[in-house]
């Protein structure tokens, strides 16, 4: 790890590269889903593979103050009958939600609601989760996917907004287009969470390096928080956080007029440190057998993850100490 903690130097973009191109081996995939040994590492970035185990994560994170989304994982998704599959779960997982009492809100990809089949598919899928959210007051974010999903997805969100008010989308910082997309979202009203980006994307759509994305991110933010409908400040970036509560105390913006969100497992300390100084955060809770390609950015994201990663597997292949 460099000094700064940043990703950005020649070795750790290799590493996040490397990561990044990994998870779309649908292979490894298959295998990774079958060893046992990376179990435990998922289960900290992952709440569970079933629906009873994410709705016991989503009320300890209830009791402990935090707010909640649902992501029920998957991504990628090729068949029509996966698409159907994919919007079931979302409405077993509504209904449940609404059925305990716990926050109404998910995310989901257009990926795994048919996108890489056609935009029809996708449509119809989206619209079925869109009509069942509506249905128990529940809010849906589109997560945003790479660089050539953009257009498609802001679209879509566009169409389909109508089926369901409480519903908004993601915008990547790291993205060149992002300033501009920000200002038409703002005109529109849209609800929009801000992240940094989790894709691998070339420097001519994308910013490369750490600070131009956190530039980028800072005056993004800043902008969102003066003008945007409750936005979303999704990053773990401590410095950052320090950075936008300051501009908010400075501009009188109220927390109640912007969450923070971060990823189930990841910066628990500054998720309770945030809390504790009377902020909003809103954890991301991924869940289901689809959690391959999720885990591989994760890990991409934090070279320490890997070293972790590895370590267990070594010691593993020793079997145990004696
Ligand atoms: P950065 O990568 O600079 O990390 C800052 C610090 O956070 C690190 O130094 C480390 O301490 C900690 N950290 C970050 N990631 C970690 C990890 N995986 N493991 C351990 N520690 C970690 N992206 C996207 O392209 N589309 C989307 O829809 C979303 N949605 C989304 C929702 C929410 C709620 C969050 C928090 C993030 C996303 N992202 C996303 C992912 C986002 O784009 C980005 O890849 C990660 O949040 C990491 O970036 P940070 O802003 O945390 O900063």
């Amino acid at each position: 790890m460099s000094p700064n903690g940043t990703l950005h130097d020649a070795p750790e973009r290799a590493l996040r590269s490397l990561f990044l191109g990994l998870s779309q081996r649908r292979s490894l995939g298959r295998l990774a889903v079958r060893v046992p040994i990376t179990r435990p590492m998922v289960g900290r970035f992952v709440a569970g593979e079933t629906l009873p185990e994410v709705l016991v994560a989503l009320e300890r994170l209830r009791d402990a103050g935090f707010t909640t989304t649902v992501d029920v994982l998957g991504e990628s998704v090729s068949s029509a009958e996966a698409c159907a599959g994919a919007a079931g779960r979302y409405e077993e997982t509504l209904a449940a939600l609404a059925e305990r009492g716990l926050q109404r809100n998910v995310s989901l990809k257009l990926t795994q609601m048919g996108l890489d089949i056609s935009e029809e598919v996708c449509r119809e899928t989206v619209a079925r989760v869109m009509r069942a959210a509506a249905a128990v007051g529940a809010f849906v974010r589109i997560d945003m996917e790479d660089h050539t999903t953009t257009d498609r997805t802001l679209g879509l969100w566009r169409e389909l907004r109508s089926l369901n008010p409480e519903s908004g989308v993601v915008i990547q910082a790291a993205l060149r287009r992002s300033a501009a997309d920000v200002e038409a979202l703002i005109a529109d009203g849209a609800r929009v969470r801000l992240c940094k980006g989790a894709y691998n994307e070339p420097a001519s759509v994308a910013f490369r390096e750490r600070e131009e994305v956190d530039a980028a991110y800072e005056s993004l933010a800043r902008r969102l928080m003066r003008d945007g409908a409750y936005p979303a400040l999704a990053t773990h970036d401590g410095r950052l956080i320090g950075r936008l509560l300051r501009f908010a105390e400075d501009d009188g913006i109220a927390p109640d007029r912007y969450e923070f969100q971060m990823l189930f497992g990841v910066r628990r300390d500054l998720q309770a440190e945030l809390l504790r100084r009377g902020q909003r955060v809103r954890v991301y809770v991924p869940y289901g057998t689809e959690w391959y390609q999720y885990f591989m950015r994760r890990l991409a994201e934090k070279p320490a993850n890997v070293t972790f990663l590895l370590r267990s597997l070594l010691k593993e292949g020793r079997g145990p100490a004696a």
